[in-house]
């Protein structure tokens, strides 16, 4: 397994519309199992391929908690079938939006079909934590970040934030010590 690299806003490629993945063959295991272990490593209970740069309709998830197990899930092509009508909030955070954390109402559980690691149908029906990561990083699929969810003036403010981080990073973002 390798890590990948993680991009962060302003990337353009966030905004792009993954496609869906034809056949469930090595090379995708291969970026599943990657994008398994730069997940835990960065740590994050979630990511979607496009965060590492590949357009692809697949995503990693593990929302189980520290001590226990691990609880790794693979999900290729994932389609949310239905959502409640109830709803929950969640302060969401992204790999994507480093440092940035706020509350976003999604539909509190959801049904979600997808292809597993070998390829094979499967539905999953969530509620909590998961369910929210669900949509969190089928959304990515979709070229959606959480931030969209937020309103317009909070969108922006965090926006020209990691504009001007990049710049500066643009610029070299070096700055001698003196003495
Ligand atoms: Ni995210």
């Amino acid at each position: 397994m390798a890590k990948l690299d993680i991009i962060t806003l302003p990337d353009p490629r966030l905004k792009l519309v993954c496609e869906p993945v034809a056949v469930v063959d090595a090379s995708i295991r291969k970026i599943l199992d990657d994008m398994l272990e730069t997940m835990y490593e960065a740590p994050g209970i979630g990511l979607a391929a496009i965060q590492v740069g590949i357009a692809k309709r697949l995503v990693t998830i593990d929302v189980s908690r520290e001590g226990e197990p691990k609880a790794p899930l693979f999900l290729v092509n994932p389609v949310i079938t239905w959502a409640s009508e109830e709803t929950g909030v969640y302060q969401e955070g992204c790999l994507s939006v480093p440092e940035h954390y706020d509350d976003v109402e999604r539909p509190a559980r959801v049904r979600v079909s997808h292809l597993d690691r070998d390829g094979k149908a499967c539905e999953i029906e969530a509620d909590g934590l998961l369910a929210t990561c669900l949509q969190h990083e089928i959304d990515h699929l979709d070229g959606i970040v959480f931030i969209d969810h937020l309103s317009r003036l909070k969108r922006e403010r965090v926006m020209k934030r990691f504009v001007k981080q990049a710049k500066a990073r643009g610029r070299g973002g070096f700055f001698p010590t003196m003495g």
